[in-house]
């Protein structure tokens, strides 16, 4: 007989329920995060300028087999890589797929699934993220590939004008789509809508934004039945436009940002994954720090998500050298290390990160 009662078809059966709530738990567990290293072939095309090295299919495998085959104390701080799709299917130069490669140190491998960034017509130079069309056989096919999660970013800007009703509306209804097909094939949906660090505002709009765009976000995974223990959230740290003139504190920062996600995001969320926003790699981690010393309820783990704050120096450091990947490998051992303490509020500043900006105008992935 129909249960009358019923409000919406089931959604995910509970043995679904419960593994993706198992995947999130075990991204966060304390001292661990993220690495994010699934650039787009032309974002890491620019990396690669930065260095001088050509953006060649082969120099791209080799620098993500750097990454991958850094000692296994890896795993101590990073409990999951995402991938681009290229980088998925690439194995070592011994041909060890990398999905493996990360399988045998114990970390979870994840996939960006959106295809990038596209105009929102009648708005002043604002974006959705598309890529929503196959993306059930995509998630279907790394899934089976080895994938335990995904990710999805969305960026919001900043200005007189915006983030504008429609770019909250739309950045919101699609992060909760993305996030709907990701769990009905059984990988955890990283949810990241980025407010983006372009601009002088001071650190009270940044939190107000921020708080306006997680609610609206919120609400569309609610419309869309999305199962909240079965997510992380990705989200911008709350700090002042990179060309504010006014400079505020890591307590400064930790404080706004604790308050605006405690006002917006869900206790049942499993964990918060922040990315690193082009912070320098010191910034990040003192940042990330001052947020887990923050005095106050935090319901949630709180975490990184780094892609430029853990590979700078990885980067500069490797030059494209093939002598260099040792001490690149150590750097980024280094920088997981020091990430993984601030993430438990223990870092003392002995793994010190550089203190360059890695601030990219208008950054796309
Ligand atoms: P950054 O840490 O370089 O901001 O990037 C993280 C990320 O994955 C953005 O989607």
């Amino acid at each position: 007989m129909a249960k009358t009662n019923q409000r919406f078809a089931e959604y995910l059966s509970p043995e679904k329920e419960n593994e993706l709530q198992q995947i999130a738990l075990a991204i966060v567990k304390p001292g661990k995060g993220i690495l994010a290293a699934d650039e787009s072939v032309g974002t890491l095309g620019k990396r690669f300028a930065s260095i001088g090295l050509e953006n060649t299919e082969e120099n791209r495998r080799k620098y993500r087999e750097l990454l991958f085959t850094a000692d296994d104390s890896l795993a101590e701080n990073i409990s999951g890589v995402i991938l681009f799709d290229e980088t998925f299917r690439h194995s070592t130069a011994d041909g060890r797929p990398f999905v493996k490669v990360l399988q045998e140190k114990g970390i979870i491998p994840g996939i960006k699934v959106d295809t990038g960034l596209v105009p929102l017509g009648g708005t002043f130079d604002e974006s959705t993220t598309q890529g929503l069309d196959d993306l059930a056989e995509r998630c279907a096919e790394y899934k089976k590939g080895g994938c335990g999660f995904a990710k999805w970013r969305c960026a919001l800007r900043i200005s007189g004008q915006t983030p504008s009703y429609q770019a909250l509306l739309e950045n919101a209804n699609v992060l909760a789509r993305y996030a709907s097909i990701c769990q009905q094939n059984g990988l955890v949906p990283i949810v990241e809508p980025e407010v983006l660090p372009d601009g002088d505002h001071d650190l009270e709009t940044a939190q107000r934004v921020t708080e306006q765009v997680l609610a609206f976000t919120y609400k569309a995974l609610a419309d869309h039945n999305v199962y909240l223990e079965g997510t992380l959230l990705k989200p911008n740290m709350v700090t002042a436009g990179q060309a504010s003139p006014i400079k505020y504190t890591p307590q400064d920062v930790a404080r706004a940002t604790v308050q605006a996600l405690n006002r917006t995001v869900p206790a049942a969320v499993s964990g918060i994954t922040f990315l690193s926003g082009g912070q320098s790699e010191e910034d990040a981690t003192v940042n990330l720090n001052a947020i887990n010393q923050y005095v106050g309820r935090k319901p949630w783990p709180l975490t990184f998500s780094y892609g430029r704050a853990l590979q700078g120096t990885v980067l500069k450091t490797w030059g494209g050298k093939d002598e260099n990947f040792k001490v690149a490998q150590n750097a980024l051992l280094k920088r997981a290390r020091a990430n993984g303490a601030a993430s438990a509020g223990q870092y003392q500043g002995e793994q010190q990160g550089s203190g360059e900006s890695l601030f990219v105008p208008k950054h796309s992935y």
